[in-house]
């Protein structure tokens, strides 16, 4: 990568900038010699503590043992809302922009504490205390952020599951995170059309015992079935609440919420993160990532139903009392510039999106962004998935008119926050590269061994420090914690990602090294798409990989044998897709189905994935050593029938 493309930082961001060069440079370096002075001045400097802690870090990855803050008390709620509103309580926190570009909305600083006050009461009522884990399933509407808001400041865990996975996923997770309060809406609006929510949530809670209540926020004027004595309306349970509602005191390492994500084995997994550390992480990457100052119009693109939505929709920006934008719609509709309208319409300045996005709206061609303004953008990001270098540029060019800087930000859902990514101020750009690591965060490279590779190297990365943004443990498996990040390479986190190194340190993200895959900025494990697959009475067995897709980044290949007898058909094929969608929701439909008499297993009966994933990505060439196979043959017939889409 000597001759990638470097642009350098821009004057006018960094003479504005809170970091540059030199201070990140000297920040860095602190950071990492004295973690525990550092990190202390910055939970000063971001947040509000009823109680100081008593000791900054505690960490034994061997034991998955990580605490932040202890001793320290503290209120999420409180630090998003309350503390601003001596100075900013006529400030708008939330501007919600609805898929009908007719409908919007702004709520103010004081009239969100309002409603998170009195929805805190609401649950209050519900029976809902400190420690509960409330499931929220909905669509990106306004009061999506009333509700997370309002489970913090009692000390209710939640669990948000995206409103795109599908009644059965619902149920799985309801049942794993043992929520006996689920908040839904009666139906969402995507992209002119209607999805359905609550009739999900009654189909799942059939297989949920201890569901207790179902708060159900009005969006339309559909009916929707209703079970009295389980199901109440958001809308007369807030008329009737009181707006007074004082903030619990949380300790540092209270649990602040569950978020499932997939691994590259067994069902997803419940990832948990505690409160102190999560908010002072949020808050701070927020602020020197995006550069974000005070009067910043801020829109993060992600649903509240995946981190990005969590750290850089909600908590972050809001610690911040910054202006945050909600969209309830989809890139493209009614057209393919609207976000680029959305951005004009309230003037943003910092935009974030993930490269699927981008790369869909770069298929629609320029004049969709160049009839547009987007004066106002000062800094755009991108998240989820590595970016493209062509897809960068487009960004950088046509979107931001060569004036924004990029941040590519590497980051997933166990860190919390950012981990390496470039700050506007302070780095040059090499499009298609994450740059250097946030203060705090030190990556290092292993080969196969464990050994950590120094200077130019290419190998899996790992980090050897904890940060205060990192995942706590797997709701109710803690011991599946410590197996999947902290054994396979003692003494370090390990990220599943693989990762470059170049000659000036910049780190370029090279994909999952294991079997999970990234489908539209959507992380998926290919062992639930199998599980569902198998389902069918008619299929043996299944294999699915990851195949390079030009807008989704990665598409879905399934590999799939029948049962003796059974006859291949379009037909089947559909039978398969539904069976996906219903057990996992549409996000995980297969792109391309094979039929294969047989798959390609070693003599003690594992599938060779590295065989279908090179003929997925069609790499026929470079199979490797086959000679393992139990039955060379089968790999033939594979690639003779391979399916080109
Ligand atoms: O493979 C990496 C990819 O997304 C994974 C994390 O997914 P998730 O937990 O859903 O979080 C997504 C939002 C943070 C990572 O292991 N990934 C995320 N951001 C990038 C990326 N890959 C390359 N470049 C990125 N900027």
């Amino acid at each position: 990568m000597t001759n990638a493309k470097i642009y350098d930082i821009k004057p006018a961001i960094a003479s504005n900038a809170h970091i540059t060069q030199p201070i990140y440079q000297n920040m860095y370096q602190r950071s990492i010699a004295e973690p525990d002075v550092f990190w202390a001045e910055q939970a000063t400097l971001f947040l509000n503590w009823q109680k100081p802690w008593h000791t900054v870090m505690d960490c034994d990855y061997s034991r998955g043992h990580i605490r932040w803050f202890e001793g320290g008390l503290l209120n999420v709620s409180e630090n998003c809302l309350d503390r601003h509103l001596a100075e900013r309580s006529d400030q708008v926190a939330i501007i919600w922009e609805g898929d009908d570009p007719t409908r919007d909305k702004k709520i103010t600083y004081r009239e969100l504490h309002q409603q998170v006050c009195q929805f805190a009461n609401v649950l209050k009522a519900q029976g809902v205390s400190k420690g509960d884990c409330v499931c929220i399933y909905l669509p990106m509407i306004a009061e999506a952020a009333v509700v997370m808001l309002a489970c913090t400041r009692i000390g209710s865990v939640h669990s948000i599951v995206f409103g795109g996975f599908s009644a059965e996923a619902l149920k799985d997770r309801i049942l794993d995170s043992n929520c006996q309060y689920v908040v839904c809406a009666d139906i969402g609006y995507r992209g002119g059309k209607t999805t359905v929510i609550k009739a999900n949530v009654d189909q799942a809670a059939l297989g949920c015992p201890n569901l207790k209540s179902v708060i159900v926020i009005k969006n339309s004027d559909t009916d929707v079935a209703w079970f009295n004595g389980r199901d109440i309306w958001y809308h007369v349970a807030m008329q009737n609440a009181s707006d007074h509602c004082p903030a619990v005191a949380m300790a540092a390492e209270d649990p602040l919420f569950i978020l499932y994500t997939s691994g590259s084995t067994g069902k997803p997994k419940g990832v948990l993160h505690s409160t102190g550390g999560y908010l002072l992480y949020a808050a701070m990457t927020h602020k020197y990532v995006f550069d974000y100052h005070d009067g910043d119009i801020y829109w993060c693109t992600a649903d509240i139903g995946w981190i990005t939505g969590h750290s850089y929709m909600i908590y972050g920006p809001l610690c911040n009392g910054a202006t945050t934008v909600l969209f309830e719609g989809v890139p493209t509709y009614p057209e393919a510039d609207r976000f680029w309208r959305i951005i004009d319409k309230h003037q943003i300045n910092i935009f974030y999106t993930a490269p699927t996005a981008i790369r869909a709206l770069m298929a629609q061609g320029n004049d969709f962004v160049t009839r547009t303004n987007r004066s106002s953008l000062r800094i755009l990001g991108s998240v989820g998935e590595p970016i493209n270098p062509e897809a960068w540029e487009w960004y950088y060019h046509v979107v931001g008119d060569a004036r924004c800087p990029v941040v590519d930000t590497w980051w997933q859902t166990e860190t919390g926050g950012i981990m390496i990514t470039p700050l506007p101020g302070a780095m040059a750009l090499k499009p298609g590269s994450a740059s250097l690591p946030f203060f705090g965060v030190k990556p290092e490279i292993l080969d196969n061994q464990g050994n950590s590779l120094q200077g130019i190297a290419e190998g899996v990365l790992a980090l050897s420090r904890s940060w205060p943004g990192q995942a706590r443990s797997i709701y109710g498996d803690h011991q599946r914690f410590i197996d999947t990040y902290f054994k396979s390479y003692a003494g370090y986190y390990f990220t599943g990602d693989g990762v470059r190194r170049d000659e000036d340190g910049y780190y370029w993200i090279t994909g999952r090294v294991d079997d999970v895959i990234n489908v539209s900025g959507h992380r998926m494990g290919t062992a639930e798409i199998e599980s569902a697959l198998v389902l069918h009475t008619h299929v043996a067995e299944a294999a699915v990989v990851g195949y390079p897709h030009d807008i989704k980044g990665q598409g879905i290949y399934a590999f799939v044998t029948l049962n003796a007898g059974v006859q291949a058909s379009e037909q089947l094929s559909k039978e398969l897709v539904n069976l996906v969608r219903q057990e996992i929701g549409a996000i995980a439909s297969p792109d391309i189905i094979q039929w294969t008499p047989a798959l390609p297993k070693t003599r003690s009966g594992k599938i060779m994935r590295r065989i279908l994933r090179k003929v997925a990505a069609n790499e026929l060439n470079g199979l490797g050593d086959t000679s393992t196979l139990a039955d060379p043959s089968v790999v033939d017939n594979i690639i003779a029938h391979r399916v080109n889409k």
